[in-house]
């Protein structure tokens, strides 16, 4: 047997059986290192094993720009390569960025869809492709069957329900028999918009004293809030009892216009938010908001450990909901710690 320049070398030979001893206990820890690294599963951080595409909608509110750092955190976590689309509030964009991970062949898809309609053909394609789709954070519709995996994301539905349930103590507890409401939705056409308009209607149908004014389109946008809050209040003056908006950046424009005509959000008018992010829950803090709906923004690890099981061709869970909690001047306020986003 050929030996190795080194074996010849006499310091080698003095120490050979103590080489022998080191490179027995190195091939020993080695051995249980990937034992241990199986038994964490595929992708764990320092395994870069699985490439996943994701088409995020924009960097519109403090809620999206958490949601972008908690799925790169989490990816980095996992040690999943990702390569992150960014498509500026444009639908044709995410077309576009899921067309390039077809190109690039990526082993799972993930994107969070601004509306829900218009996705059949890319699905398709990617559906022709043999790549699994993961819809995060938001819906979409089609008759099609077998064009998604798996939808991980908030109760929207759920999260408008809360709202109204919300509305309805406080009316009682204020002893009040006549609520003019004003909401401010979410992007037209897209799954929270859709749900949490249906979940708050649908929990104040039956009470009498809930009167819906107007619905208008912030957009999830901050100066759009703004601007929707100056026309409503242009319109219907101190009618208004209630805000409803469908997210924190609407409300957070909102709050200034209100108090520019004198009245004070809180007090005059019941102001009613959803997500849940820092600086909304510092302004329900200074009485300016009654309630915040949470919406998480933390979808990440779902993401990426259902990303893993899809490549190793496991079967995964149809929906994932995070639990969500109401946040209101009913609670202790104090007790809330940060949010994080
Ligand atoms: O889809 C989730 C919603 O989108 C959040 O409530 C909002 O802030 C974001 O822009």
């Amino acid at each position: 047997m050929k030996k190795s320049q080194g074996e010849d070398h006499p310091k080698f030979r003095k120490n050979n059986g103590i080489f022998r001893s080191f490179r027995a206990i190195l091939c020993l820890f080695l051995a249980v290192s990937l034992i241990a690294g199986c038994q964490n599963g595929a992708g764990q951080k320092g395994e870069p094993s699985i490439l996943l595409g994701f088409s995020q909608i924009g960097s519109e509110s403090a809620w999206r720009l958490g949601n972008t750092r908690d799925i790169e955190e989490q990816a980095e976590n996992y040690g999943v390569s990702l390569m992150f689309e960014n498509a500026n509030q444009k639908q044709e964009n995410q077309i576009a960025a899921i067309r390039r991970f077809i190109a690039y062949q990526v082993d799972v898809i993930a994107f969070s869809p601004i509306v829900e309609d218009g996705w059949d053909n890319v699905l398709l394609e990617a559906k022709e492709a043999g790549i699994p789709v993961i819809l995060v954070d938001r819906d979409i519709s089609t008759e099609q069957e077998g064009l998604t995996t798996c939808l991980i994301g908030a109760d929207f539905y759920k999260e408008g329900l809360m709202a109204g349930e919300y509305l309805i103590r406080k009316a009682d507890s204020l002893g009040l028999d006549h609520l003019n409401i004003v909401e401010i939705t979410g992007t037209d056409n897209s799954t929270p918009m859709r749900q949490r308009q249906a979940g708050f209607a649908d929990a104040i149908a039956n009470d009498e004293r809930m009167v819906i004014l107007e619905s208008i389109d912030g957009d999830f946008i901050k100066s759009r809030g703004e601007e929707c809050m100056r026309s409503l209040l242009e319109k219907y003056g101190d009618e208004i009892d209630v805000v409803y908006s469908h997210n924190d950046e609407m409300t957070l424009g909102a709050l200034p216009e209100i108090e520019k005509k004198g009245l004070i959000p809180g007090k005059d008018i019941i102001i009613i938010s959803i997500d849940g992010g820092q600086d909304a829950i510092d302004v329900l803090k200074e009485g300016k908001i009654n309630c915040v709906v949470e919406c998480t923004p933390k979808l990440g690890k779902e993401v990426m450990e259902t990303a893993i099981k899809l490549k190793a061709g496991e079967k995964v869970e149809g929906i994932i909901h995070p639990e969500e909690q109401v946040f209101s001047d009913e609670m202790n306020l104090s007790e809330i710690g940060p949010r994080g986003y």
